[in-house]
């Protein structure tokens, strides 16, 4: 067990419910510190950038128009096993597998609106937090 960060983002179809405060509820009930956040719009080419390990997939252009079609919340979640400890919480990318008491059984619409993104790797949860945020915004 190692204290980590990890890169989460409120997904449009939750910003667009109001479902911001319970999902920060969620994600701070199961342990996870939001050390920092963000309302942003991203533009097309952000989401194609961040999204580009999917860029072969059938649902890329589709999950990017997604992802631009409202706001979005970033954050960058700390604590124990954070990454770990996020993906749980999330649930199956499809809300239709999800778990009894995860955010995406709870909240998401679909295998596409599912609410929210959560850093899969150490070395990709590096990555996406850079993406968005510089060490001085972490205030941990
Ligand atoms: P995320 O990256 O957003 O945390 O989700 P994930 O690891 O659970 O799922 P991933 O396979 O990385 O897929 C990224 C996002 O693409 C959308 N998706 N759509 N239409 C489809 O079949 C499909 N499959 C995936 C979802 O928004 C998924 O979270
Ligand atoms: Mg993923």
């Amino acid at each position: 067990m190692a204290v980590e960060r990890t890169l989460s983002i409120i997904k449009p179809d939750a910003t667009r419910r109001n479902l911001t405060g319970q999902i920060n509820a969620r994600l701070e009930e199961a342990g996870l510190g939001i050390v920092a956040q963000r309302r942003i719009r991203l533009s097309l080419d952000q989401a194609r950038q961040f999204y580009a390990v999917h860029q072969s997939r059938a649902f890329f252009n589709d999950l990017c128009e997604f992802m631009v079609s409202g706001p979005v919340v970033v954050q960058v979640l700390e604590g124990e096993d954070a990454i770990a400890a996020n993906r749980e919480v999330m649930g199956a990318t499809n809300p239709a597998n999800a778990a009894e008491g995860t955010i995406r059984q709870a909240f998401g619409e679909s295998i596409e609106a599912n609410s929210v993104h959560g850093s899969d790797s150490a070395e990709n949860a590096a990555t996406e937090i850079g993406f968005f945020f510089a060490e001085c915004d972490i205030v941990g």
